[in-house]
């Protein structure tokens, strides 16, 4: 588990934070911090030497030992991707659709299709706000079923109910985040936050 402390994270934060904020500066703020997370998160994957040609000499150089999959819980998670996209064109994508179901206030799967790869694959979850983590446990869960055993959780705010029920459910996921925030509130949004993520990227409030 880590909080990404950059001066960069907290910068883009601040921009996503603010009620102000259009939506032409929120998606672009939101594809950045995304990158910089992303950075983190990739610190931790695992290289196999290569050996590379420059115009002068053979030499070794390293290349990532496992195929990535990136995959966005819908519909928020959609607004961290193009920004992950930029620094792994070559990543394939996931999908996975989650919604709250009003009465049981259970999660349901509306929408899961994931890449044949995934067993071999280090991939990475992406949803701006671990709220409840009822979406991310349902994500993960999906995730292990089709195979993965490589899973990293990547946010932008998260808040301490989110944090345990992911972590006490699958203990095994690694969880980056660029904050977490101290409360969510009866209506299931996290405070201060920054309102509802897809709303604000989408521009649909
Ligand atoms: N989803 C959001 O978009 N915002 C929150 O604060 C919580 C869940």
């Amino acid at each position: 588990m880590a909080v990404v402390n950059h001066p960069l994270v907290a910068a883009s934060l601040a921009i996503l934070r603010s009620k102000t904020t259009a939506s032409a500066d929120f998606r672009r703020a939101l594809q950045e911090v995304s990158v910089l997370l992303l950075g983190h998160a990739s610190s931790a994957w695992e290289t196999v030497p290569h050996e590379v040609e420059t115009p002068l000499k053979t030499c070794m150089g390293e290349i990532l030992a496992r195929p990535l999959v990136l995959v966005p819980i819908l519909r928020a998670g959609l607004g961290m991707l193009d920004g992950m996209l930029a620094l792994l064109p070559h990543a394939t994508i996931g999908h996975i659709g989650v919604y709250r179901d009003e009465k049981t206030l259970r999660p349901v799967t509306y929408f899961c299709r994931l890449p044949a790869t995934i067993s071999e694959a280090q991939v990475v979850l992406v949803d701006p706000m671990l709220a409840t983590g009822n979406s991310a446990c349902e994500a993960v869960g999906l995730l292990k079923s089709s195979g993965a055993t490589r899973i990293q959780f990547i946010c932008l705010v998260a808040c301490p109910p989110g944090l345990e029920r992911l972590r006490s459910q699958h203990p095994d996921i690694d969880i980056i985040t660029a904050a977490i925030d101290p409360e969510l509130n009866e209506m299931g949004y996290i405070v201060p936050g920054l309102g509802d993520a897809g709303d604000r990227y989408f521009g649909t409030t």
